[in-house]
């Protein structure tokens, strides 16, 4: 396949109403934690993204039919279950890493490669290795191929994270969920998505409690049984279709999202000057005026604010009043959209964790190509406020993460193509 690019033509403030699609990162885990079910599995509102098809190819090998349209997605097992994912599976994206917690937790055993998607600097997977061991796995690591059992399946364990990571939580979760007794995980991650997954394995007959808290109590049960599921809505989606309006000057109204969902990014655009109306889950975005500078926006596991909206805002902040600064204390490779955007004009500068941002009056269009999925996406977010045509080519990176992009950017009035 040809390469794909976004052919984008700044200047037009962006209007309408859009709904916001289910989560990726809602979705990625529910779909892994489908593989431990029995029958068939529903799962409704499944976005339209490349990650959730490279989901389906892993559930294929693994055994399962899925059929996948109208955004739901039913899996059912062919009955011959599958313990190794390929390394050119595992390399499509990070969260293959979850099918570690959902084969060894349902068939005791899993073979696997180092997962994909290190665009954001080294992603280890010590955590992940480690609780599984706490839970009983043996784990052994030869020349990059991970080796999980778990003979007389695993047993409950009481796991201290020394960090909230979200990846490790929802490992636990689905690795727990069919152990032996019960699992408490200390310090666990607190995203919506956390909860979200747990909404999911107790409508299977899962015993989870505190989702959503930092503390997680896991009890094992024997069996679990597929449901039918609706995933969230995106939230980052939704920051990045608001930044979308910030940038251009735009109002919007986004459909079938809470404002609690967002709460991190909506106060930091309310610092920018945008307003915000919540309505019959829609939230009404005003954002004509002049955005101004933010003093501090820091990167945090939640309730903080999320990396992943970090580099939309910034393209959004090019072009505010005053200065912001931003601190990215997650990842360490998370800034790799400032050079195009200084190519369209932006004043940011790099010093460590900290990106400076002076506002300028104009950005203008410029050949800029996706590093990531957010990175890419903040690119298109400065190309829609910028004067003149913004050329995006790998664009295969937004397509991980947004469901038709064009098409959501076309339905707010935005003048983008695919080329
Ligand atoms: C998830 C999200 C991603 C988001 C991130 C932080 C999905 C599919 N992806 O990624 O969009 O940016 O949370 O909110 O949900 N770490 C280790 N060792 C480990 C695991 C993590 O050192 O074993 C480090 C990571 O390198 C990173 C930090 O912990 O610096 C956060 O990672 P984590 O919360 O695990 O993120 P992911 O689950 O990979």
């Amino acid at each position: 396949m040809t390469a794909q690019k976004f052919i984008i033509e700044g200047g037009t403030p962006l209007q309408g109403e859009l709904k916001i699609q289910g989560a990726k990162n809602s979705v990625l885990p529910i779909i892994a934690a489908a593989a431990m079910c029995s029958g068939e599995t529903v799962i409704e509102n499944c976005p339209e993204i490349t990650d959730t098809y490279s989901s389906t190819r892993i559930m294929t090998h693994l055994g399962f039919n899925c059929v996948f349209e109208n955004n739901t997605m039913i899996i059912r097992s062919s009955g011959q279950r599958i313990s190794e994912i390929p390394d050119e599976l595992m390399r499509e994206m990070r969260s293959s890493i979850i099918y570690m917690g959902a084969l060894t937790g349902s068939l005791g055993e899993c073979t696997m490669t180092f997962p994909g998607g290190c665009e954001l600097g080294p992603r280890p997977i010590d955590m992940h290795i480690a609780a599984l061991k706490k839970l009983g796995a043996k784990v052994s690591d030869e020349y990059g191929i991970i080796r999980c059992s778990a003979e007389n399946g695993l047993h409950g364990a009481k796991i201290n994270l020394n960090y909230p990571s979200v990846g490790t939580t929802e490992n636990i979760m689905l690795a727990a969920a069919l152990a032996k007794g019960e699992t408490v995980i200390y310090n666990a991650a607190r995203e919506p998505e956390i909860s979200d997954l747990a909404g999911f394995l107790n409508r299977c007959g899962a015993k989870i409690k505190g989702a959503g808290n930092s503390t997680v109590i896991i009890e094992g049960v024997k069996k679990l049984h597929g449901c039918t599921y609706s995933v969230m809505p995106d939230r980052i989606a939704a920051a990045t279709y608001i930044a979308a309006a910030a940038s251009s000057g735009g109002e919007i109204t986004l459909d079938g999202i809470d404002r609690g969902v967002c709460e991190s990014c909506i106060s930091v655009f309310e610092q920018m000057g945008c307003k915000f109306y919540e309505y019959s889950n829609r939230i009404y975005v005003d954002a004509k005026r002049k955005l101004k500078g933010v003093n501090k926006i820091t990167t945090m596991p939640h309730p903080g604010f999320p990396t992943d909206a970090q580099a939309v805002i910034m393209a959004a902040l090019c072009k505010s009043s005053g200065s912001s600064i931003f601190v990215e204390n997650i990842f360490e490779n998370r800034y790799r959209h400032v050079d195009a955007l200084v190519k369209m004009g932006a004043d940011i500068k790099v010093i460590g964790k900290a990106a400076i941002v002076n506002g300028v009056d104009k950005l203008y269009g410029a050949k800029v190509s996706a590093t990531d999925l957010r990175g890419g996406a903040a690119m298109a977010v400065a190309g829609l406020g910028a004067e003149g045509i913004t050329e995006i080519s790998e664009i295969r990176h937004i397509d991980r993460g947004y469901e038709n992009f064009e098409g959501a950017i076309t339905k707010l009035g935005g003048n983008i193509r695919r080329a």
